[in-house]
């Protein structure tokens, strides 16, 4: 063991690169960071904490030298190409054993690949979800490794200290096999993605159907934060309506335009769904409507065609809230419902061998979906490792009990003002359906059978049958 060389390497000192580098030498690891931008490499040292040992080089082949092997090093750079352009890059640089961990947010077919590719090198490749932003980064963000256990042994006290903690557990935890980490960060982030067009639904509800202002809005969600609905995102939203704009006299919020970006992970989420047969509507509605929201033209012609005047919602003031506050609620309980029923079905179909209650327990700190609900499902998964779905825990049944008749209230008050609540009726259909004995889907097996000879089964007797249906 050489003194003086490197605990850890950082390839791409963005932000995220750089924030989490800083975290592991603010931890006490030596730590060294690579970016062709030598600003970056200057920035990293200026930004370190005094006394920690951290250092920025322009070239790989520098990085690599001064690493500890086996080295150990984490790309942060952008998903795709970057990422296979930088693993080629190291090749011919690294040795049997050493370990390169890529911390982005790339598709978990993309890792499949890779860790293909690298296993006849002797090379180890972890696929690792990091959520947490740039803030999370620095601070404790929660970390989804997957992948060779073996190699996760030789990261684990690393990842383990800059992690964010609850109750001194730390939130990362080995996530299971070969892609599984990038599987369930890209899961995570589609339910990121629902929770988030369900709270700008609220919004549009609370602000322009009842009337309230910013302040009357940040009171509103600080009310909920402090209350059972504590979460990362509502306290951020409670936070967004006190931004003053610095270029005008309003508020920030209502300056910003109403089209919303999106990286790929909630498509990827819902695709990969659809692949394996899970139902996630909400998440499905949400990228939707972020596609939605980029048709700005459309929608304002279509505005002006249908004369469409916001419409106030005629209930008690202080009803309604408390009515809005349950639906956000129950429609959030049904979004990690789902993220997560499609992670129990990706172990077993793609043999990710994923444990549900390290899930849970990892996101109950430092990412963006955090909330006081992952209690809840800690408890649940601990319970019942291989709970199917959420909503067959009787805790959370419970929950949800006690809020739909509230949802069911809001979604009729807002579809009959004329208010897209694409998301909470999704969330309040997929209940209904869930918890539905004999769904109407009889009817599309006769449909098929009609115009196809599909088959069908029978609810009398097992086998599988067709009829000659007389036409009328
Ligand atoms: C996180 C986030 C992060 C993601 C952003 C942007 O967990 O820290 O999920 O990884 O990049 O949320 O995603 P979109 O641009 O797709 O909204």
């Amino acid at each position: 063991m050489n003194k003086d060389l490197f605990d850890f390497g950082m390839i791409g000192l963005g932000t995220m690169g750089r924030n989490l580098l800083l975290n592991m030498a603010d931890h006490g690891f030596k730590a060294i960071g690579f970016d062709k931008d030598t600003s970056k490499g200057a920035l990293l040292e200026s930004s370190a904490t005094p006394g920690t040992t951290v250092k920025g080089v322009n070239t790989l082949e520098e990085m690599i030298k001064l690493l500890q092997p086996p080295r150990k090093m984490m790309m942060l750079v952008p998903a795709g190409k970057p990422v296979d352009d930088v693993i080629q890059s190291l090749l011919p640089l690294l040795e049997k054993g050493d370990i390169i961990i890529d911390g982005g947010n790339s598709h978990y077919t993309d890792t499949l690949r890779r860790l293909d590719y690298l296993k006849e090198s002797g090379i180890h490749f972890m696929g690792v979800g990091i959520s947490g932003g740039e803030h999370g980064a620095r601070t404790g963000p929660s970390i989804m490794p997957g992948g060779d256990p073996e190699a996760y042994k030789n990261v684990q006290p690393i990842l383990e200290a800059v992690a964010a903690k609850v109750d001194g557990s730390a939130c990362v935890a080995h996530l299971g096999k070969k892609a599984a980490g990038h599987y369930v960060k890209m899961v995570h982030n589609g339910i990121e993605y629902a929770i988030m067009q369900l709270i700008s639904e609220v919004y549009d509800l609370l602000h322009n159907g009842l009337g309230l202002n910013n302040d009357e809005l940040y009171k509103v969600f600080k009310s909920w934060n402090d209350g059972d609905q504590q979460s990362y995102l509502i306290e951020i939203t409670r936070d967004i309506f006190l931004q003053k704009d610095d270029k005008t006299e309003n508020r920030l919020v209502d300056m910003i335009l109403d089209k919303a970006g999106a990286k790929g992970t909630g498509k990827w989420t819902s695709q990969d769904a659809m692949d394996i047969g899970i139902p996630i509507t909400v998440i499905d509605t949400a990228v939707a409507l972020r596609s939605l929201s980029a048709y700005k033209d459309e929608r304002t012609q279509a505005s002006l065609l249908y004369k469409t005047s916001t419409q106030s919602i005629e209930a008690p003031r202080e009803v309604f809230i408390q009515q809005v506050s349950d639906a956000l609620f129950f429609a959030t309980i049904i979004c990690y419902a789902q993220g997560l029923s499609m992670l129990h079905k990706a172990s077993t179909e793609l043999q990710m061998e994923i444990p549900m209650p390290e899930v849970v327990r990892i996101w109950r700190g430092g990412c963006i979906i955090r909330s006081s609900l992952l209690e809840t499902f800690f408890k649940a998964y601990t319970a019942n490792p291989e709970l199917p779905n959420l909503l067959l825990n009787e805790e959370i049944a419970q929950l949800i009990q006690n809020k739909k008749q509230h949802t069911r209230a809001v979604v009729m008050h807002a579809t009959q003002t004329g208010y897209p609540i694409a998301g909470l009726m999704s969330a309040l259909s997929y209940f209904e359906a869930y918890r539905t004995e004999r769904m109407p889907t009889n009817l599309i097996q006769a449909q098929r059978d009609y115009f196809g000879a599909h088959t069908y089964q029978r609810i009398d007797m097992p086998g599988t049958f067709h009829t000659e249906w007389e036409s009328h």
